[in-house]
């Protein structure tokens, strides 16, 4: 069984769908992966109350306490390592990883960022969106490396964008995508379907293309 840490930073509902598809009894009888681990840089995160009445290990480290961001990647660092990750799945995680924390988990890093990558990185994606005009918003999954919402992306849901969206309506929708399609590559990862080699490029199995294609397309 593959061990999960995920990192969060407030409410944790991509952390409750992971859980939900990964972990609970009876849902698939070969249970592939176990969440060992939720640290957020918020001790105040919603998602950290959450994972304590599931029985889930949890740790806050406030980032305000460190002197430095390096200081703070240190410190995330050993602390996600002492749990030994198969994974480690930034989930709602706001906090940008230095090169040093990318490094050390290279391959077993990965991110859900709601917008269409290389299409909007950073914050406040959905009213860029809406500025933008754009028709097509969305989600995507993917691993991390040191760029800011980089590294090779694994899979994304399209949402499109109705005349009478507001910034919270279109959240709403992409984010019930992100619920579905983190499990999904978080599961096929977990099956070694998904992986990136030796020269950081994504190898994504036909079996886990199959899997992920009937996620692309969004609800309206
Ligand atoms: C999600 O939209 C995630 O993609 C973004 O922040 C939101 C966090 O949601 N980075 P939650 O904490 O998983 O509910």
């Amino acid at each position: 069984m593959k061990r999960i840490v995920v990192l969060i930073s407030g409410r944790g509902s991509n952390l409750l769908a992971l859980h939900k598809r990964l972990c609970e009894p009876g849902k698939d009888q070969n249970r592939l992966a176990s969440i060992i681990a939720v640290i957020s840089n918020k001790p105040e995160a919603q998602g950290l109350a959450w994972a304590q009445t599931q029985g889930i290990v949890t740790r806050a480290l406030d980032h305000r306490q460190y002197p430095s961001r390096e200081h703070f990647d240190q410190a995330l660092a050993s602390e996600v390592d002492d749990f030994g990750p198969d994974l480690v799945v930034l989930a709602g995680f706001m906090r940008v990883l230095g090169a040093g924390f990318v490094q050390r988990f290279e391959g077993r890093l990965i991110n859900i960022h709601p917008s269409l990558l290389p299409a909007f990185p950073g914050l406040n994606t959905h009213q860029r969106a809406l500025e933008a005009g754009v028709c097509l918003h969305g989600a995507t999954v993917h691993f991390v490396n040191e760029a800011l919402d980089g590294g090779p992306i694994i899979a994304q849901a399209f949402v499109p964008v109705q005349r009478t969206d507001n910034e919270v309506s279109l959240a709403e929708r992409v984010l019930s995508e992100e619920h579905r399609l983190l499990p999904q590559v978080v599961a096929d990862f977990c099956r070694g379907l998904i992986s990136l080699d030796p020269l950081g490029k994504l190898e994504c199995s036909p079996e886990a293309t199959r899997l992920l294609f009937p996620l692309t397309s969004g609800a309206a």
